[in-house]
């Protein structure tokens, strides 16, 4: 059977950022049946209503791939103790029209790093509440993480053996919720 399409968006519009690195880091770690893509968000407007009449080609591009995609995996920083605004934007591309909801019954997962000590748990809880009242399906787990220089290595991997044991265990449970929920 084919792989499960996973699509990812990385929270963070930052040249150099952190959270891209895990992201990468995290799909280096290959997990079994599932293929992921990078989803683009920097390049989307601002939502705007008046907008609406005719969609700009970009939203269009983003909506039909996360549409396209079995799941989707956010790993994303924590901004004022919330998801960053670039991701709020692209998630509100992505809710209307309301019968045309991207989000609804896609099984997702969220991580994100931080150099900050709580490693971005806050702004994932706002992350799942918005979510779930989109109708995604949230994995269970938790997964927060202080980035510190040596989280990934010089080739791009998760550096520390515990720490790639443990997201790649979040990431296994990711699939199983996947196989479960997406349709085949
Ligand atoms: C931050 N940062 C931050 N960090 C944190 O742990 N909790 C927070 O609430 C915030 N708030 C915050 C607000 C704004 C506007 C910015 C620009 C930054 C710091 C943030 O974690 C740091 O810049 C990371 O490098 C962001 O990740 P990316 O963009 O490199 O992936």
């Amino acid at each position: 059977m084919s792989d499960y399409k996973v699509a990812v968006i990385v929270g963070s519009n930052r040249r150099g950022s952190i959270n891209r690195k895990l992201a990468e880091a995290l799909v280096k770690l290959g997990t079994a049946g599932l293929a992921f893509s990078f989803v683009r968000i920097d390049d989307l407007p601002m939502y705007n209503p008046d907008l609406e009449v005719d969609r700009p080609a970009v939203v269009r591009r983003f909506t039909d791939e996360i549409a396209a995609s079995d799941a989707v995996l956010f790993v994303m920083p924590e901004h004022n103790r919330s998801l960053p605004a670039v991701l709020k934007n692209a998630i509100d591309w992505g809710s209307k029209p309301a019968d045309k909801n991207v989000w609804r019954d896609k099984p997702v997962a969220i991580t994100g790093t931080t150099p900050g000590a709580i490693g971005t748990a806050v702004g994932q809880q706002h992350l799942r509440q918005v979510l779930g009242i989109l109708g995604a399906v949230v994995a269970g787990g938790e997964a927060y993480l202080t980035f510190k220089p040596d989280l990934i290595g010089p080739d791009g991997t998760i550096a520390n053996e515990g720490t790639r044991a443990f997201l790649a265990a979040y990431l296994e449970n990711f699939a199983g919720l996947v196989r479960k929920l997406a349709p085949r």
